[in-house]
């Protein structure tokens, strides 16, 4: 069976970077530490003694060889993403009308979850090139969040994975959908779930129930989705807009995706443990709605 938490083990080789970050916890947390650097960074500690053995060879050079080596394989990577970009239309940030507002609710909702003690799990997430609501969850809640972070465009994953460990701690990739690591979870696996999806309500609306039927974010946890309004005739929201004209008993226009995709996350918490703390409407390239569900008991 499909086992997210082994497929994000992307490689045994250790990066320049991941290297540098034992350096510098060995420096800091002192040489005996490596059990707990091992736990911390999820590393063998059979790695860390090797990289021990070369940094008391020459301390110096061995932390300035890393340091060249990450900043050419960040030149690299920012050359292959231009022409990443170039060749494929991929995500770009755009910054559309009210989209930090959106962002920002993410965020206060998040910050809400400590209350909860839910301060420090792992985030389901969705960052893409931008890690823009990880950006400010970093500096306005917590900076030690374990980014789950998912993306389904390779070009995009490769921009995604540069900035890994810019914010929170211990972030693992994966390459593929986040309906996958959702279906995969098991019951509190996540403190939150950030999908910021910007799509159609039909492509992903059976992970979202899943995830509320299976409580797989902790009580005071978040699922915040992010929804095109834009017209479309996808059966889904069709059905639901016929029963709003059943139920009120006028004529209501298939295409009144607002109320259709309102309903669906109201009465998706009337059958799970979640309530509908916010709805906002901004735009991105187009409508958007942003619904934040947030996990009672
Ligand atoms: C709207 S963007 C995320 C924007 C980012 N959170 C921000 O605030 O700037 C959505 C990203 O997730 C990817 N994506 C969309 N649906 C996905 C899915 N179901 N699984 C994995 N990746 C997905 C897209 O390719 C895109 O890069």
């Amino acid at each position: 069976m499909f086992n997210h938490k082994q497929t994000i083990i992307m490689s045994n080789v250790l990066s320049p970077s991941q290297k540098l970050d034992v350096v510098e916890l060995l420096e800091t947390a002192g040489v005996e530490c490596s059990k707990t650097i091992s736990n911390n960074l999820g590393i063998t500690t059979k790695q860390i003694g090797a990289i021990k053995t070369w940094y008391n060879k020459d301390k110096n050079g061995y932390k300035s060889n890393l340091i060249n080596l990450i900043n050419a394989e960040k030149r690299n990577i920012d050359k292959i993403n231009k022409l990443y970009a170039k060749a494929n239309n991929d995500f770009k940030n755009v910054v559309g009308k009210y989209k930090k507002e959106a962002r920002q609710i993410m965020v206060n909702s998040i910050l809400k979850g400590k209350e909860h003690g839910l301060n420090r799990g792992v985030i389901a997430t969705l960052p893409s090139n931008t890690w823009a609501i990880e950006e400010l969850i970093h500096n306005q809640v917590s900076k030690s969040f374990s980014y789950l972070a998912c993306e389904n465009k390779k070009s995009v994953f490769i921009d995604m994975v540069s900035n890994l460990n810019k914010f929170g701690r211990n972030n693992k990739p994966f390459l593929g959908s986040l309906s996958e690591v959702i279906t995969n979870a098991k019951e509190n696996e996540f403190d939150h779930i950030i999908a910021d999806y910007c799509g159609v309500l039909d492509t992903f609306k059976d992970e979202i129930i899943h995830a509320c039927l299976n409580k797989v974010v902790k009580v005071g946890g978040t699922i915040s989705v992010t929804t095109l309004k834009a017209r479309n005739d996808n059966e889904f929201t069709s059905k639901l807009n016929t029963l709003k004209a059943d139920l009120s008993n006028t004529e209501v226009r298939l295409n009144d995706n607002e109320s259709a995709i309102k309903m669906f996350f109201k009465s998706l918490c009337s059958i799970t443990n979640f309530e509908v703390e916010t709805e906002f409407c901004y735009k991105d390239t187009t409508p958007m709605i942003l619904v934040v569900l947030k996990r009672t008991k």
